[in-house]
């Protein structure tokens, strides 16, 4: 298994771009089961997430092209099955519950198993799919859904956690080709699942409400092909963003759209870095002392989940007392055991962390344990005086593209190595 080295204490600066969004090209990949022309989607980030999705298409039938961001899919003969081998490596795989039940009137998919992060269950998907009028089944692992037809119905997917990204995704894939109208409310209203319906839109479904809590969707009878270009993605904007403040003395991102990293930039303000917009881009630099922050995880638009553990690596070295709050995934602190052996001053009090910052943070061997935990550690070790060693990179390749190679851009001393 790779590891990473990182040098600490060298400032960042330069600019990078990028690439497209893993919580967008997922499901969009997903819904080109819907059609049984060829889709064509342009910058599909090359990631081992993306990698595990068009194993799954290519197991259930479809035929897929990939030429650098460009990926072609055709999924004209496909079957309903989703092979456990491919689907236990990611949970993500259960958005092709909701295309299959729509093409096919039947899936049958292994049960995400949990994850470092937490339980994550499926209940909301599957009360999304019971309304259209599917009968669930769940038996050796797997969950299989089942409808003579789908008839569209109104249907709420609040959860108690608030709304749920996949579950939105996986219910708005059946619904376009139900009979009649749905109507889903406590929908996420993430980039995301924007980007999702945009795609949706263009091979003929009829959703309208996208980005807002109720999405209404007029069931058609078929889809046809569509072209697309993936929407840039943010937790890697925000991720970079946070490198910039944690490390640097002026890093610019390219590629990235102003209002879908906004919680960020606010935070990043409200602890005293400077933030300077740009067309297409944006610039993070120090701008003298910086403050401690309060602060929560939300749905879109607040705070994001997946920029907790980078937040936490930055407060960790801001003087002060800083309070987060992880209101999503609750257990969401896989990377506060590691930071503390780095010397951070983290105490956890149920879903609540106080992180008493620290002068300086000390290189050391740590553990990678979930894909953005893993990005607090390189964060960390950016900061840190000395080497840091992360291992178990794998979960970072998930869902970062070439991060390493991205940071050494930016000045870091910084180097995969191959164990
Ligand atoms: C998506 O996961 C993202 N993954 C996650 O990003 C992200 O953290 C999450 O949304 C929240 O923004 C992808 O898009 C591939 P949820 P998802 O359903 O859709 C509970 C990353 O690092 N819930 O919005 O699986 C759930 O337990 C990943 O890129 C139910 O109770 O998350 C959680 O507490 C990690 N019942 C909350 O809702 C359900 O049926 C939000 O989960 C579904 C979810």
């Amino acid at each position: 298994m790779d590891k990473i080295l990182i040098h600490g204490g060298r400032p960042l600066s330069g600019s990078i771009k990028i690439s497209g969004s893993k919580n967008s090209a997922l499901p969009i990949l997903a819904a080109t089961l819907l059609t049984r022309e060829p889709c064509i989607l342009h910058r599909v980030p090359d990631l081992s997430d993306t990698h595990y999705m068009l194993q799954i298409l290519m197991h259930l039938g479809a035929q897929v092209e990939r030429a650098s961001g460009t990926v072609t899919v055709n999924a004209e003969k496909i079957e309903s099955i989703a092979p456990y081998e491919v689907v236990r490596k990611m949970r993500a795989s259960v958005c092709v519950l909701g295309p299959l039940l729509g093409r096919c009137k039947e899936a049958t998919v292994s049960l995400p198993g949990g994850c470092v992060i937490g339980d994550r269950p499926i209940d909301l998907h599957l009360k999304g799919f019971e309304a259209l009028g599917a009968a669930i089944r769940v038996e050796g692992g797997n969950v299989k859904v089942f409808a003579p037809k789908l008839t569209g119905a109104i249907i709420n997917l609040t959860g108690k956690f608030g709304p749920t990204v996949l579950g939105t995704d996986n219910v708005m894939m059946a619904a376009v080709l139900a009979e009649g109208i749905t109507v889903i409310e406590g929908a996420a209203t993430e980039p995301e699942v924007v980007d999702l319906a945009d795609f949706l839109n263009k091979m003929g479904a009829k959703i309208e409400g996208a980005g807002t809590r109720r999405l209404i969707i007029e069931g058609v009878k078929e889809l046809h092909g569509a072209e697309h270009d993936i929407i840039p993605d943010r937790i890697e904007a925000g991720t970079f963003l946070v490198a910039g403040a944690i490390a640097g003395k002026g890093v610019t991102i390219k590629r990235v759209v102003r209002e879908h990293v906004s919680s960020v930039t606010d935070a990043l303000i409200a602890c005293g870095y400077q933030i300077q917009w740009a067309e297409n881009s944006i610039t993070v630099s120090p701008n003298g002392a910086v403050k401690p922050l309060e602060i929560a995880t939300e749905p879109y638009p607040g705070f994001p989940t997946d920029m907790q553990a980078q937040m936490c690596a930055l407060l960790s070295t801001t003087e002060g007392i800083s309070v987060i709050t992880e209101n999503i995934f609750p257990q969401r602190y896989m990377h506060v055991a590691e930071l503390k052996r780095m010397g951070a001053h983290v105490q956890l009090e149920g879903s609540t962390a106080v992180i008493q910052g620290v002068e300086r943070l000390f290189g050391a061997p740590v553990m990678a344990s979930d894909l953005r935990a893993s990005a607090a550690l390189v964060l960390a070790g950016l900061k840190a005086e000395g080497r840091t060693e992360v291992s178990r990179v794998y979960h970072i390749d998930r869902g970062y593209e070439h991060l390493d190679e991205k940071l050494s851009e930016l000045g870091a001393h910084i180097e995969r190595v191959k164990a």
